[in-house]
């Protein structure tokens, strides 16, 4: 059959609606790959310790600035760890500050520095009655906690035990679901009213559970939320590239030391930010749907964040490369997603 596929395409540039910087040393050996790409990132929170103050965002914002490469251009839009504790007040001065874009739910104990996060939304009435009055995002980890649940079950849980009793309570809250994976967040997200959306990575696009346990275990491959079975990596991708305006791009590239994700008890999340954008050509190549990319990468996510959208354009082409088998971070090794293979598409 000939291929009548396109061998490039161009669209606006994009931006990463998820993304873990880290600081200090880490910071500096990650940031030029997010750069190279995105014109801007939603940043989390979850440093150690999280920045849960809009005072410690400036700070934070600052260090990130300062690790710009020169020539190139790259807005931080901060956001603020959410706590039991969050005063009211504190989302004021996050939405007065202008750099400050989205409240961020860990549940307690959910996924890496979450500790500090919130044990029960009751103790956050208050707080989230000020972000929906706003109009400041809550962007949500959505998955339970109960260890009594199964870990692949947690997401579809949560959007009956927490998403859906929130959102009767406060309707008019703008709420980001972050990193979705299952065919139950997809489904839940298009069908809804109101002001909901979802991000969705380019590996639970891409890979299914399999690919964590193919020849052994391969720690590079786990992430929260974990990878889920093949129908629910399809209604992701078919949510992705269904022309909805409430999916968009957040890679939740998430850098931790080779040391970190190969041991007993290896830390969850994949390092993407150095071929996100052409990890997200592939998925929608391989549905025939890159005519879909521009909305989902750059349109999307700043018109739900009521954001302009960018200029300047980004060019990927069809040209296979090799994907370093690490890369240097911190004096030591990061590892990435798809170490040693074969990458489809290359960045211009
Ligand atoms: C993230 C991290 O390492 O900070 N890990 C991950 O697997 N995605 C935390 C998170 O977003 O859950
Ligand atoms: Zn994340």
């Amino acid at each position: 059959m000939p291929n009548s596929r396109p061998d490039s395409i161009t669209i606006t540039r994009p931006d990463d609606w998820h993304l873990h910087l880290r600081d200090g040393a880490m910071l500096a050996a990650v940031l030029p790959d997010s750069a190279r790409q995105f014109a801007r990132a939603i940043v989390m929170p979850n440093l150690k310790p999280p920045v849960t103050l809009t005072s410690q965002a400036a700070a934070y914002r600052q260090r990130i600035l300062a690790a710009v490469p020169d020539g190139l251009q790259f807005e931080p839009l901060m956001t603020l760890y959410l706590t039991d504790n969050t005063a009211p007040d504190e989302i004021r001065r996050a939405r007065d500050s202008g750099f400050v874009h989205g409240i961020k739910l860990y549940p307690a104990g959910a996924t890496t520095n979450s500790a500090a996060g919130v044990s029960d939304l009751a103790h956050c009435t208050r707080t989230l009655e000020v972000m929906q009055e706003l109009g400041m995002p809550l962007l949500l980890h959505g998955e339970v906690t109960d260890p009594a649940i199964d870990l692949f079950d947690r997401e579809a849980v949560f959007i009956e035990r927490v998403l859906m009793p929130l959102r009767r309570a406060m309707p008019e809250l703008k709420i980001v679901f972050e990193h979705i994976t299952t065919s139950d967040a997809a489904a839940y997200v298009s069908q809804s009213g109101g002001p909901i959306a979802a991000t969705i990575t380019a590996h639970h696009l891409l890979y299914n559970r399999n690919e964590i346990f193919k020849g052994g275990v391969r720690p590079h491959y786990y992430c929260l939320p974990v990878l889920k079975r093949e129908s629910h990596r399809q209604a992701l991708v078919q949510a992705a590239t269904s022309g909805s305006d409430r999916f968009f791009l957040g890679t939740d590239s998430a850098p931790h030391l080779r040391g970190a994700k190969e041991q007993a008890c290896g830390c969850a999340g994949c390092y993407t930010a150095r071929h996100a954008m052409e990890l997200y050509a592939q998925a929608f190549d391989a549905v025939d749907a890159l005519g879909q990319l521009e909305q989902f990468a750059s349109f999307n996510g700043p018109d739900f964040y009521q954001l302009p959208r960018n200029s300047g354009t980004l060019t990927l082409r069809r040209q296979a490369w090799t994907m370093p088998a690490e890369l240097p971070a911190d004096g030591e090794t990061l590892v990435p997603l798809n170490a040693g293979e074969s990458i489809p598409w290359k960045m211009a």
